[in-house]
C-alpha cells in the first residue's frame, strides 16, 4: 500500500505536521510526503497543450510527482486553511491536475487509470467553516481519480490548542488510517 500525503503547510513543526506525524504512525506500507512549500513546481498557465496531448508541456518537478500520483493507493491533502480555502501555494501546484481533467473530458482518456481512496485533513486557527477548502480539496482528489473520499478531518482552534493536543484528533486520525488501510 502506498500513500501520498500532500502537505500544504509552510511550517516545519506546525499543526498540519503534528497530525501528519500521528497519521504516519498508524498507516502501514509506504508513505510519501510532498511538501508544497519546498517545491518549485509552477502553476498551470492554460497553454492548452493538454487539450490535445497527454501530460503537461511544462517540464519541472511535476512529472516526478505525477508518477507518485499514478502509483499510489491513497491520497491525502493535509493543510492549514487560509482565508477559508486551501493555501495558494498548494492550489498553484495542483492547478496542474488540469491536464488530467482535460484528458478525461476533452479526449476521453484516463491519465490516472488506477482508482484511489482520498482524504482531507485541515487545521485552522479559528472556528470558521472549512466547507470551501473541503469542496476544493474534493475536486482535486476527484481529478486525481479518488473514487472514494473519507469524511474530512477538520481540526479547529489551533490558535488556542495545538492540533496534536486536540482531544478529538486521536480518534479522527485513527478513523482516517482505518479507511486508508481497508482494501
Ligand atoms: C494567511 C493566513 C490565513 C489564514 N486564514 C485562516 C482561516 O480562514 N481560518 C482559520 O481558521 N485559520 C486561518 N489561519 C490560521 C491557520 O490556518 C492556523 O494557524 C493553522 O493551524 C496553521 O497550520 P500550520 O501550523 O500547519 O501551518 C490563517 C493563517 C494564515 C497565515
Amino acid at each position: 500500500m502506498k500513500t501520498l500525503i500532500i502537505n500544504g503547510s509552510p511550517r516545519k513543526n506546525g499543526d498540519t505536521v503534528q497530525l501528519i506525524r500521528k497519521l504516519k504512525e498508524k498507516i502501514p506500507g509506504e508513505v510519501v510526503e510532498f511538501v508544497c512549500y519546498q517545491s518549485d513546481i509552477k502553476g498551470c498557465v492554460d497553454c492548452r497543450y493538454c487539450w490535445e496531448h497527454d501530460g503537461c508541456c511544462r517540464k519541472d518537478g511535476w512529472q516526478e510527482l505525477e508518477q507518485v500520483i499514478q502509483e499510489c493507493d491513497n491520497l491525502l491533502i493535509a493543510s492549514p486553511v487560509y482565508f477559508f480555502e486551501l493555501p495558494g501555494k498548494l492550489l498553484d501546484i495542483f492547478s496542474r491536475v488540469q491536464s488530467f481533467w482535460c484528458a478525461r473530458h476533452y479526449r476521453k482518456t484516463e491519465l490516472i487509470p488506477k482508482e484511489k481512496k482520498g482524504g482531507i485533513l485541515l487545521v485552522g486557527g479559528g472556528n470558521g467553516s472549512m466547507d470551501r477548502a473541503v469542496a476544493t480539496g474534493s475536486w482535486l482528489l476527484k481529478d486525481m481519480n479518488c473514487t472514494r473520499i473519507a469524511p474530512p478531518v477538520c481540526c479547529h482552534g489551533t490558535d488556542r490548542v495545538p492540533a496534536e493536543q486536540n482531544p478529538e484528533m486521536d480518534g479522527e486520525i485513527s478513523r482516517l488510517a482505518e479507511f486508508f488501510s481497508q482494501p
